[in-house]
């Protein structure tokens, strides 16, 4: 994608963002509806389904040829990375929008051809817009964030996980996990995967590890973390797919090989 054409449809997808924010917090103190999917803490507001369907009829309205992936299902059936993609989470971290009113994000990563291009994750309540494109660095509202420290080490490093990982589960050896806890400074859970990686991109945190994130949770995010000179892997060490779900390791590279080498074990 040239630069070009990158800027004009960064500039429709932050302004569409911050309308559909807009939105979001006119409506946060109305009742709405609330429904579960998967399984009974697994929630979808009648709010998650309206902005999606903001965001897809306004990508389409001016961008017909574009593909869209959306966690409520009203973007395309994408099958390949073909053409020019928006991969979209209109509420991530339904649960904190549902129990906290805050602490939630809208997130939305734009892929040509595979290659990340725009990355927008915005914490609605706290009005701050994470942004990035691909080669031109990533911003936390107007101001550029630094590239990731050199300096960092394990012992000295906030790592933000889900804290399901520390117990007794199917994929990873929760021991090794329970160590990574003990070693690094401290932990953090979120509890929005967008937030937690544009986290990472700032360098407030210094590892994301979490299971079985979808695309739409990561998509934004790794661009941003990338444009910092980050790394996002699956946590085997394989690159990401963009079309399944992913266990995901974001981080600081000087930390990737320790936390692979010694703290992330599959079963
Ligand atoms: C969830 C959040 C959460 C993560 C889950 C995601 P949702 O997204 O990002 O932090 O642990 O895996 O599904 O459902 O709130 O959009
Ligand atoms: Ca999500
Ligand atoms: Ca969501």
């Amino acid at each position: 994608m040239d630069a070009a054409t990158r800027q004009l449809i960064f500039e429709d997808a932050r302004k569409w963002v911050y309308q559909a924010g807009k939105q979001i917090r006119d409506q946060i103190d109305d009742p709405y509806q609330i429904d579960t999917k998967s399984d009974a803490n697994d929630l979808v507001t009648a709010v998650d389904r309206s902005t999606e369907q903001f965001f897809t009829e306004k990508i389409r309205e001016k961008y017909p040829t574009h593909s869209i992936v959306g966690e409520e299902g009203y973007g395309d059936k994408v099958e390949s990375l073909d053409g020019t993609l928006w991969i979209i989470d209109p509420i991530d971290g339904t649960m904190n929008f549902v129990h906290q009113k805050r602490n939630f994000a809208i997130s939305i990563g734009i892929f040509h051809e595979g290659v990340g291009e725009i990355g927008l994750i915005y914490n609605v309540v706290e009005d701050v817009l994470y942004s990035g494109k691909k080669g031109e660095g990533a911003y936390r509202n107007q101001d550029k964030l630094p590239p990731l420290g050199e300096q960092v080490n394990l012992e000295t490093s906030i790592i933000a996980l889900n804290s399901s990982l520390a117990c007794e589960n199917k994929l990873i050896n929760e021991k090794k996990v329970q160590q990574l806890i003990k070693d690094s400074r401290g932990t953090r859970s979120y509890g929005s995967a967008a937030l937690e990686f544009a986290f990472v991109a700032e360098g407030i945190v210094d590892a994301y590890l979490t299971m079985r994130l979808a695309p739409w949770d990561f998509a934004a995010g790794l661009i941003l973390v990338e444009e910092v000179g980050g790394v996002t892997i699956q946590a085997n060490g394989k690159p990401v797919n963009l079309l399944e779900k992913n266990t995901i390791l974001t981080c600081n590279s000087k930390i990737k090989q320790q936390l692979l080498g010694e703290y992330i074990e599959f079963k």
